[in-house]
């Protein structure tokens, strides 16, 4: 049995208990495989992450990465405790509007926003992060034809390395994101923007990576960010109101994996805001941050039910369970870690070397390599730990599975927030030519 983290308890029969509710019973009821997000433990995070940060800093907004979980009431969840978003497509921003979070509290991030994303995002007031010279004319353009004043910032590449899986670093001169510091190119785009007439200049943004559980980098980004924020004060006459370091802080995966606290960061980064502020005499900026899988990722559990067993001499058993890389495919795509137990053998001792397998017919679709589990058997429940960041989200239909369930739970309640796909939603958008008909 492992150290269950504190939002989790074991019941007398050695069950897993979400909130106050039996992880066995949520399969019966609910089927596999299933969702399961836990209401509490979302507030707790966010609630914890918003403290850290506005304790010590006057004005700072949280804008929660709906990337992470888009779900419509997780999203609803966090608006009632007060967030902003950081959205990336049209969809995200429409989700946000739709919760409730307020547009000029949203920050419209990425590399390709469309004409008719920025036409939303100008009319809402989201300040929209420019991510190329291109988009700036775009922005430019929208806006004016909408005679409007579209609010921007730039996303700018600081070079900062921060050690976490290559798919998921974003911070480094060769990522696909952002101006560049170092050659002055950020600056640039702020120069081209100052002189434009629909566009009103208040931002600076960075995004170094994800899955990070250092506080180094981020004070290297804050330093690298607030020294182009002093650059455009004193040679622009700009100042930037809006300070955003992105998204970012990971949390333990693995048992033994470290914690990066978000007290530690907050203490970090507003040290070095606050330095540099003082000694440049710049406004006090409002500090955004841009977190997703730290509010959101340990809050979901993925309920698996176990079908088949295979032994193999001299090797891990092949378990198969009824979830693959089409729910999950964080394992098979970056190799990630998720903690796997047995949600109804949660007190027995681990003793079998297993290989854990989802039921599509490709070599890559495992949810956990040479792990320790209680003896398993046939109809045993599986549960995936640390799914409610890219979980859901990420997932596929490939070989046409049905997309999982997900239900939200809060103490003793429990309701469905996402419905099992159907054969009818699975194959509702397809159609048949009428040459083949
Ligand atoms: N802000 C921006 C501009 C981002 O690109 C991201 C994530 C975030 C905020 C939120 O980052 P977080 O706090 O969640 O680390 N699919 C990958 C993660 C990709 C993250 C992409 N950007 C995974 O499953 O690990």
């Amino acid at each position: 049995m492992l150290m269950l983290k504190p939002h989790f308890k074991a019941n007398a029969q050695g069950h897993l208990v979400i909130g106050k509710i039996d992880a066995v019973e949520l399969a019966e009821r609910f089927g596999t495989p299933l969702y399961v997000m836990d209401e509490q433990r979302v507030r707790e995070k966010y609630c914890r992450f918003h403290k850290a940060f506005a304790d010590l800093w006057p004005n700072v907004l949280i804008c929660y990465a709906l990337k992470a979980n888009s779900n419509q009431a997780v999203v609803k969840i966090l608006q009632s405790e007060g967030t902003g978003a950081d959205v990336s497509s049209e969809n995200e921003l429409k989700i946000a509007l739709r919760a409730g979070i307020p547009g000029n509290q949203m920050i419209f991030n990425g590399n390709y926003k469309t004409p008719h994303e920025l036409e939303l995002a100008i009319t809402n007031e989201v300040l929209i992060n420019i991510d190329s010279f291109q988009e700036l004319e775009v922005v430019g353009k929208v806006a004016s034809r909408l005679g409007k004043r579209a609010r921007v910032g730039f996303r700018v590449n600081p070079d900062v390395k921060a050690s976490t899986h290559p798919y998921i670093a974003t911070g480094l001169r060769e990522s696909k994101f952002g101006f560049d510091v170092a050659s002055r190119q950020a600056f640039e785009g702020y120069k081209l923007a100052a002189r434009m007439k629909n566009v009103e200049v208040v931002g600076i943004h960075a995004h170094i990576g994800s899955q990070i559980l250092d506080a180094a980098p981020f004070e290297e980004e804050a330093e690298k960010l607030m020294a182009l924020v002093t650059t455009v004060k004193e040679k622009l006459g700009i100042s930037i109101s809006f300070v955003d370091l992105g998204g970012g802080i990971g949390i333990p995966y693995k048992p033994d994996d470290s914690e990066l606290q978000p007290e530690q960061v907050a203490k970090r980064v507003v040290r070095t805001i606050k330095r540099v502020v003082e000694k440049k005499g710049l406004v006090k900026p409002t500090l955004v941050l841009e977190p997703g899988r730290y509010l959101v990722a340990d809050a979901g559990v993925l309920l698996a039910r176990v079908g088949y067993i295979k032994k193999r001499q001299g090797m891990p058993t092949w378990v198969a369970v009824d979830a693959g890389m089409n729910a999950l495919i964080r394992p098979a795509l970056y190799g990630a870690y998720h903690h796997i137990e047995l949600a109804n053998k949660i007190r027995k001792k681990n003793e079998m070397l297993v290989n854990v397998a989802g039921p599509l017919c490709e070599s890559g679709d495992f949810l956990g390599k040479k792990r320790k589990l209680p003896k398993v058997e046939q109809g045993d429940l599986a549960v995936i730990f640390d799914v409610g960041a890219y979980g859901l989200a990420m997932s596929s239909q490939h070989t046409a599975q049905l997309g999982p369930a997900m239900v939200l739970v809060n103490g003793s309640k429990v309701e469905i927030v996402r419905r099992r796909e159907s054969f009818e939603d699975l194959t509702r958008l397809d159609q048949i030519p009428r040459w083949l008909r």
